[in-house]
């Protein structure tokens, strides 16, 4: 992973200095998809247990703060299981797609995006102003001219166009309403657009990562929530990666 040099003048790279594993959320954050081990602690702070929203209206950790996320979401021991250039070639984006990384976090699918689809563009979307700003200024660092940061809000990604992939990674088990998430997100989409969910398993063994069973979701919940927003399945991998699936949905007819 590049060095990557923030407007802050931090300067962080894969073991970068100023992310240290004691900093306030890496430490409790033995899961998602962030840690190895789970000691499944959601309720620390006293936020995130299960169906209970934390303060910024999501289930689960917040992500405010970008410093603590990066070493565990760009981890090496992650891309390890998570297969990250498998995914994205396996999406077989063309060129000029126009994408929407839905929950995007510190970047980690978005640069992927940018560089698969060099004259399309791709909308960094994160309901965390903090990791919007984080998306915008690695876009700019990176040389990513067609990879935008965008505030989404928690039931609308407020997408500045339509796109041809929405893609959602490690983020659906967050949503509060997610019915209500994609029935927004069908209205951003253009017409034979795929919306692609990747999330953890409920059968993974308890060292994986991810957040604790009782906040995972099976492919049968999600797809019961898309169906319910106007989309059907397409496609479900249930090989590809060790501990998640990846659901591929369209606009019902
Ligand atoms: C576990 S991280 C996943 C980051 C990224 N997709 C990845 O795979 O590295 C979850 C992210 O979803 C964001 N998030 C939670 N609810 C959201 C919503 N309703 N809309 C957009 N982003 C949301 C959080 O702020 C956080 O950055």
């Amino acid at each position: 992973m590049a060095t990557l040099v923030l407007g802050s003048g931090c300067t962080k790279g894969e073991k970068g200095t100023d992310v240290s594993p004691s900093d306030a959320h890496a430490n409790h954050d033995q899961h998602d998809q962030h840690g190895q081990h789970g000691q499944h602690d959601h309720g620390h702070h006293g936020h995130g247990h299960n169906d209970e929203l934390n303060e910024h209206g999501y289930k689960g950790h917040t992500f405010d703060d970008p410093r603590a996320w990066i070493e565990r979401f760009e981890s090496p021991e992650r891309a390890a299981w998570q297969r990250p250039d498998e995914v994205v070639a396996g999406l077989a984006l063309a060129r000029d797609a126009k994408i929407a990384d839905l929950g995007a976090g510190t970047g980690y699918f978005s640069v992927r995006f940018a560089a698969a689809a060099p004259q399309g563009r791709v909308f960094a979307v994160d309901i965390e102003p903090k990791m919007v700003e984080w998306l915008s200024q690695r876009a700019a660092d990176e040389g990513h001219a067609n990879l935008e940061g965008v505030l989404g809000e928690a039931n609308d990604p407020k997408l500045p166009e339509a796109v041809d992939v929405a893609f959602m990674c490690n983020v659906f088990h967050h949503l509060a309403e997610p019915q209500a998430y994609f029935q927004s997100v069908a209205t951003q989409l253009r017409p034979g657009a795929r919306v692609v969910i990747v999330d953890f398993r409920k059968d993974a063994p308890e060292h994986a990562p991810g957040p604790p069973q009782s906040m995972r979701m099976s492919p049968e919940q999600i797809t019961e929530h898309m169906q319910a927003a106007g989309f059907r399945l397409a496609r479900k991998d249930l090989e590809l990666l060790e501990y998640q699936y990846l659901l591929e949905f369209v606009v019902t007819d």
